[in-house]
């Protein structure tokens, strides 16, 4: 047992592990499986296994088109879906939330969508230093195509955002802020509340956009309460399935936006004679059949998720990272990156270990069947703020267990003896 923030004793075994089946998978010859690799995708509840199969197995068809029973019944659960989600967030309305393929496409979106109606030449781009690769090659991306600046706030050493210097970097100028809510890589939450504030006080024509692809995972979300003009994230990190992703986005932003992609569904009229028109948010932005089933599954984990309670999953992870971070400190010659300030840490903890480098880290690790990631993580401007070329990263999810903990820590001291 450990103590969470509240001081009540949380168990360090995952209630909902027999949830996600593929946890029972054995590796290398009958391993128990140790997942510690949870930020890059998470598993899946048998709810979303089992809600995709029932669509696939009856009751499939496209949607928005059909007059047929089974099309009108999806439709109508795919656009269930979309309200969850805004009740999920609490987004004002269902219209606010665009479907898109993932966090990736929901940054791109914006940065053609809206970066090319709202910048020109000279405009500039605030990202930070902390950031993944989705949120910083669109905006490079733009650059090349209309000549915005791209700016970037610096970090401190402990890889948390250098306030002063972000306050600074704000100025006439600055169109657009963009910063994650989580990083992927050291596991830091940003004050994301306060930026938004900050950047509101300094230049309140400035639009905001979140990275949630992390944050989403670890906390409850309030874009109401938090006020960004985007919030982004992915499907498949919060147990949903791959192939879906939402982009939120504050009514005026949306409106103000051109389609992104053209094709079927995202149009009023077409003709070669009176020209084109769009349909309204969110639909203008969603061309051709959408991922019908994924969107399905991606609801089914939120029903999931929030069954249980983002705040008692993200209690589970607190009392785990406390009990790895003095695991991982117990240890000799591991460098652990990054703040170890658990109250402001999701449950990714990044390191290397003294002598060896990071791949055969993890290859000794998985011959012992724990499954971290090594690499740049998508993450390489902050891999140079570090001064290495990768870390080894170890990210929990809800299903994570002590064992699991203890499995690494057990291979870490077999890479020790080794180099
Ligand atoms: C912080 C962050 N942003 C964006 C992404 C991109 O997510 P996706 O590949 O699902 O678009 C990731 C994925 O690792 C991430 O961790």
């Amino acid at each position: 047992m450990a103590e969470n923030t509240a001081g009540a004793k949380i168990k360090l075994e995952s209630p909902w592990r027999n949830d996600f089946p593929a946890l029972q998978t054995t590796v290398h010859g009958g391993k128990t499986l140790a997942f510690l690799d949870s930020a890059a995708s998470a598993q899946k509840p048998v709810c979303v296994i089992e809600a995709m199969d029932t669509v696939l197995r009856g009751g499939y068809s496209n949607i928005h088109r059909g007059l047929y029973e089974i099309s009108q019944n999806l439709s109508q659960a795919y656009e269930d879906v979309r309200k969850k989600i805004a009740g999920f967030i609490n987004a004002p309305s269902q219209k606010n939330i665009v479907f898109v393929s993932n966090a990736t496409e929901g940054v791109n979106l914006v940065g053609q969508s809206w970066g090319r109606v709202h910048l020109s030449s000279g405009d500039e781009v605030l990202i930070t230093g902390i950031e993944h690769h989705a949120n910083i090659v669109p905006w490079y991306l733009l650059a090349d195509q209309i000549g915005i600046k791209v700016k970037v706030a610096p970090l401190q050493e402990d890889g948390t955002l250098d306030l002063q210097a972000f306050e600074q970097l704000i100025n006439n100028k600055t169109k657009l802020v963009a910063f994650t809510h989580v990083s992927n890589v050291l596991g830091i939450i940003n004050p994301v509340k306060e930026l938004v504030a900050k950047v509101r006080a300094l230049n309140p024509e400035a639009k905001i956009l979140i990275d949630g692809s992390q944050g989403i995972v670890h906390q409850s979300v309030d874009v109401t309460d938090l006020d960004p003009d985007f919030y982004v994230f992915t499907g498949h990190k919060l147990y949903g399935p791959t192939g879906i992703g939402v982009l939120y986005g504050k009514a005026d932003a949306l409106e103000s936006m051109a389609p992104y992609q053209g094709g079927g569904d995202m149009v009023d009229l077409v003709s070669h004679i009176k020209g084109i028109t769009y349909r309204e948010p969110p639909y203008r932005f969603e061309a051709g059949t959408p991922p019908i089933v994924e969107v399905i599954g991606l609801g089914a984990a939120i029903d999931y998720v929030q069954g249980i309670g983002m705040g008692v999953i993200a209690a589970h992870e607190y009392a785990l990272s406390k009990y790895a971070l003095e695991a991982l400190r117990g240890l000799d010659g591991i460098h652990l990156y990054g703040t170890q300030d658990l109250s402001r840490k999701a449950g990714i903890f990044s390191f290397n270990v003294d002598g060896a480098h990071s791949s055969d880290v993890a290859v000794i690790l998985d011959q012992c069947g724990v499954a971290v990631r090594t690499g740049h993580h998508c993450a390489m401007p902050l891999m140079e703020m570090l001064g290495v070329d990768s870390t080894v990263r170890a990210s929990f999810g809800m299903y994570t267990n002590k064992d699991d903990i203890d499995a690494l820590c057990s291979g870490l001291r077999k890479v020790r003896e080794f180099f």
